[in-house]
């Protein structure tokens, strides 16, 4: 090693001296058995690991990293394994969004700070993705991602249960009296029954498969269940792609370009994925530098018809959506539509990975010419309720309520909600609309997956199954409904939203792209001189956040975060 000698990989920084620094840098890795030649010039690969026991899905990624590692070995590299901060969707309270702007600062400067030269995300359940993407993206290394998987079909009594869309449609059933308490606790062993993350077209496969769409993976990574070998032999020939490269200095931003990102949001339409890619995509863009508007998400997706029969839209799971062919099957059917020369992970291009991709069921994996639901892409809406837009899921919403003109029911928060939704007395019947506030990525704090409110038990009882309901909240990927979501400005920013009261009246018309309170400005104007806005955290990460937060239709990341800052050298100090 030569102190002298411009460093060819960032790692030579801490390795590849021969000072005191070089010795600390060295010795102290050593006391884990290393041999020196490990630290002697090879690509440092860090596994950016999401394991933790409270994020369920992630609970198998010590054994994936150790399969990653075998494929680093094998081309040369030298792996190191480092835990970042995990976010696990069903445990973490208030809601795992407060804590993904968290995360993506623990990831990225994990990564600045270490000596590594490429980076394996280990990513699955929601916010794990698009953390580990953001941060990443802040530092511009070579960097490749792969999922866990999804969870094997849930089996209940005979039946396919589907993660989260089979809670929600099984506890309506205990509302409505048509379920057991017995039966629903015994649901819970069958819905989830293998390691993995959930099974349905929610939020974790969606951006599985944005992560495939994107290129930042190599092909197959969206589908293949967590319990199958061959998500291992993924993981090692991941870990083997990611040692080519960094020798071909193959960075983030070289494969997270426009069109990379216009891929995914034709991708995302195509397999009906959950409107949390949204904001996570529109702040992965921010981080690398790439514009990406709102309107982007309905001018390029809105007309793709989604392909995929999987729930919440469809019938089947993600185990069926690979062994019908997986999303390859799904891209070579919308090729037409999609940059095919944008890069991917492996080195070709989009368009060659997907050429000769084959489907083996049609049920599961439709066409262009025979899609599961025309038009199926994620709807922006404006008017003087969301001046700066609201999102709508189409595909999972009922076409009677498309256009739709209602009382507003209104709920202040969700406390509100949850005390009231039940009362008999709850003026509130099938035509209303449904409000609640103070959700949002500031409200909340940190925008709830709250924003498919529970119908009514008076509504449900007359066999009715959709509302129309609107908030600044975000949705479960796995839920479905009538459900306007991500008002922008939210309540707590003072959006109109704020000031909507019992009984006016709100016009949806999806069609027209329309979201309208029918309230005179003149009385807009007067409720809102009376609104006051909720009191702000005090300390920590809260106020950190509700300070800095940036409004949902710019993906929700912190003001100071948007950019990058490079993955150069920290300086020495030893
Ligand atoms: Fe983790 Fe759904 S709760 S992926």
């Amino acid at each position: 090693m030569d102190s002298k000698k411009a460093p060819l990989r960032r790692s030579e920084a801490w390795f590849g001296k021969t000072d005191r620094d070089g010795f600390v840098h060295r010795s102290w890795m050593k006391n884990q058995g290393y041999p020196h030649d490990l630290l002697d010039g090879r690509p440092i690969i860090g596994i950016c690991n999401t394991w933790s026991e409270l994020t369920p899905c992630n609970g198998h990624f010590r054994e994936l990293a150790e399969f990653v590692k075998r494929g680093v070995y094998e081309a040369g590299g030298f792996p190191l394994e480092f835990p970042v901060m995990s976010l696990g969707e069903t445990q973490l309270r208030p809601t795992a969004m407060l804590f993904r702007n968290l995360a993506s600062m623990d990831v990225e400067e994990s990564i600045r700070g270490n000596p590594i030269d490429g980076v394996v995300l280990l990513m699955g359940c929601d916010k794990t993705t698009p953390s580990l993407l953001m941060g990443a993206a802040s530092c511009d290394l070579p960097t490749i991602g792969l999922s866990g998987g999804p969870m094997l079909n849930g089996k209940f009594r005979g039946k396919d249960i589907g993660s989260g869309t089979g809670v929600w449609q099984m506890s309506e059933m205990v509302r409505a009296g048509e379920m057991t308490q017995e039966d629903f606790t015994a649901a819970e062993s069958c819905m989830h029954r293998s390691k993995g993350s959930c099974m349905t077209m929610g939020t974790a496969s969606t951006m599985a498969s944005m992560v495939e769409a994107l290129g930042m993976s190599l092909p197959e990574n969206a589908a293949i269940p967590a319990a199958d070998t061959r998500r291992n032999r993924l993981a090692q020939l991941t870990g083997r792609r990611i040692v080519e490269m960094v020798k071909e200095d193959l960075r983030m931003s070289k494969i997270l370009t426009r069109d990379a990102f216009e891929n995914a949001i034709r991708t995302n339409a195509a397999i009906g994925g959950s409107t949390n890619a949204v904001v996570h995509l529109l702040a992965v863009a921010g981080r690398i530098g790439v514009p990406l508007t709102l309107d982007d998400w309905d001018r390029l997706g809105a007309e793709v018809p989604c392909l995929v029969n999987l729930q919440p839209s469809g019938k089947y799971l993600m185990e069926d959506f690979y062994y019908a062919g997986g999303l390859p099957a799904v891209l070579r059917e919308i090729a037409p539509l999609l940059h095919r020369d944008a890069l991917t992970a492996n080195g070709k291009t989009l368009g060659e990975n997907v050429a000769n991709a084959p489907c083996y069921n049609r049920e599961v994996i439709k066409t262009p010419n025979d899609p599961f639901m025309p038009a199926a892409g994620i709807a922006v809406l404006r008017g003087n309720l969301a001046p700066d837009g609201a999102v709508i899921k189409p595909s999972a919403a009922s076409a009677h309520l498309l256009q739709h003109r209602g009382r507003a029911v209104v709920f202040e928060d969700i406390e509100d909600f949850h005390a009231r939704i039940d009362d008999p007395a709850l003026d509130v019947d099938e035509s209303c609309v449904m409000v609640l506030k103070n959700c949002g990525p500031r409200g909340y704090p940190g925008m709830a997956e709250v924003g498919n409110m529970p119908l009514p038990p008076k509504v449900l009882h007359k066999g009715i199954t959709d509302m129309v309901r609107i908030s600044d909240a975000r949705m479960s990927g796995t839920a479905y409904g009538t459900v306007v979501l991500h008002t922008s400005p939210e309540a707590a920013a003072g959006g109109t939203l704020a000031l909507v009261r019992n009984g006016d009246i709100i016009e949806l018309d999806v069609a027209r792209r329309r979201l309208h309170l029918e309230v005179p400005d003149d009385e807009l104007a007067r409720r809102r001189a009376q609104w006051q806005a909720p009191a702000a955290p005090q300390r920590g990460w809260y106020k950190l956040y509700v300070e800095h937060v940036q409004q949902a239709h710019l993906g929700a990341d912190l003001d100071f975060l948007v950019g990058s800052s490079g993955a150069d050298v920290p300086r020495e100090s030893h």
